[in-house]
């Protein structure tokens, strides 16, 4: 894995474009094979894990383009319905293609995703609501076989509003026969993004956004061209970047009604922001405050995904701050590395003491998650001195060229391949 070098000390701001939403564009790239007819999707982030969702559709035997940020997607040439343990081990967001498969074809084999270093991130919500609708799944050596000889619509309960399980029953119960409701469904903006494809390509779906979500199956989906719409931890990070290293940020293409709790944190930390309709701008305080407490949770709380960028903000921000990570076990473990700069944070299980310092010094560090790895290198930036963070491949899954982005707003950071 290559490494970013950072040359800390620098203010980060001025104008800069979000891109379109990984965690948008992944659920949808696997509700492409449901379209029976071309797909075109506009806006798409050339992130690695949207190239590893290309790299299965073709392996499934659809036909696929990309010019620039547009791609073109045909499935009516799909030919397979496995998707092998490498792949899914690429990609965790890879169990999406079951729903959709099963959807299609109604039959599908696909390896356990497996958990990463956040936490253990089962599937069994998503296994038991499918069961309830019809499919039959047998686990061999970590592989998931499936069949759906008959898909009926039905009441789905979900006992945690989990995004990849409310995307799956979607998936799935596009076609399926009759209606399926989905009980305390995740109201996430990826959802409603996933709801708008599907109803474009000819689904009935109705209340997406909210707790309850009703599907009504029908029998035959048709192509569409939709835009990606932009990524909310995307701008999220770069707000923080601007807030940590006292610089003024023009972010277009954010929408604030999306963005509000972590807008509110960045309000409470001291930053001055005003809102355009497709535009945040913040202002940096001279000295960041932290005299509050955050929990993450499911939308529309404090984004999980935002946390260790929040965290990294924090460390430098006077007073202390507890952040709880209500929503995976193990998200903490970027707090090491930052301690490791200077920061000072106690870790008590789901709990985080961050108490803040004047200043962060820079060090070689390693990350452990795509998120982590973001939070590192606003770190680095704030920091005094150069500091080098391994793990960018992390990084690259969710990021576009970060490096080239920071960059742009005025940060010294350069990507460094393993060859050197
Ligand atoms: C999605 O993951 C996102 N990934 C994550 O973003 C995000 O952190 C997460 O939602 C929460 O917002 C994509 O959209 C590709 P969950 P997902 O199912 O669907 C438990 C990033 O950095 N759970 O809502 O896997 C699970 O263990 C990534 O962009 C079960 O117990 O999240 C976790 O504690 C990281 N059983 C909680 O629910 C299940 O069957 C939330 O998971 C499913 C989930």
């Amino acid at each position: 894995m290559g490494y970013y070098l950072v040359e800390g000390g620098r203010v980060l701001g001025g104008e800069y474009s979000v891109g379109g939403s990984k965690n948008a564009v992944l659920p949808i790239l696997a509700a492409t094979i449901l379209a029976q007819d071309e797909v075109v999707l506009e806006n798409c982030p050339l992130i690695s894990d949207f190239f590893v969702s290309l790299d299965i559709l073709e392996e499934l035997g659809c036909q696929v383009h990309r010019e620039g940020r547009t791609l073109t997607v045909d499935s009516r040439s799909l030919c397979r319905t496995e998707i092998g343990e490498d792949m899914v081990g690429r990609m965790r967001s890879s169990i999406l293609f079951l729903g959709a498969l099963l959807g299609r074809e109604r039959r599908a084999s696909l390896g356990h995703p497996g958990g990463c270093t956040i936490g253990r991130r089962p599937i069994d919500l998503h296994l038991r609501a499918f069961e309830k609708m019809g499919v039959h799944i047998r686990e061999v050596e970590d592989i998931f076989h499936c069949e759906a000889p008959v898909l009926l619509g039905y009441h789905i309960y979900l006992d945690y509003p989990s995004v990849g399980a409310t995307e799956n029953v979607l998936l799935l119960a596009v076609k399926a026969e009759g209606t399926t409701v989905i009980h305390n469904a995740a109201r996430e903006p990826e959802i409603v993004a996933l709801a708008r494809f599907l109803r474009a390509c000819g689904a009935e779906i109705y209340g997406e956004g909210t707790p309850t979500i009703m599907i009504e199956g029908v029998r035959k989906m048709h192509g569409a061209v939709f835009t990606i719409p932009f990524d909310r931890i995307e701008a999220g990070t770069f707000l923080c970047a601007a807030a940590m290293t006292g610089g003024t940020l023009y972010l277009k293409g954010a929408q604030r009604q999306y963005m509000e709790r972590t807008l509110e944190v960045l309000e409470q930390t001291g930053c001055a922001l005003r809102y355009e309709e497709d535009a945040v701008y913040l202002q940096a305080p001279t000295r960041l405050l932290s005299d509050f407490t955050v929990a993450t949770g499911p939308y529309p709380a404090f984004p999980t995904d935002m946390q260790p960028m929040l965290m990294s903000l924090l460390t430098l921000a006077k007073g202390t701050c507890m952040i709880s990570e209500t929503v995976f076990e193990a998200r903490f473990r970027h707090a090491a590395a930052l301690c490791q700069m200077g920061a000072n944070i106690q870790i008590h299980g789901r709990n985080a003491a961050v108490f803040g310092v004047e200043k962060l010094h820079g060090a070689r560090l390693e990350a452990a998650d795509l998120r982590g790895g973001a939070a590192l290198l606003l770190a680095a930036l704030a920091a005094e001195g150069q500091s080098r963070v391994y793990g960018s491949a992390f990084v690259e899954r969710g990021y576009e060229k970060i490096e080239d982005a920071l960059t742009f707003l005025g940060g010294r950071v350069r990507l460094v391949s393993e060859k050197g």
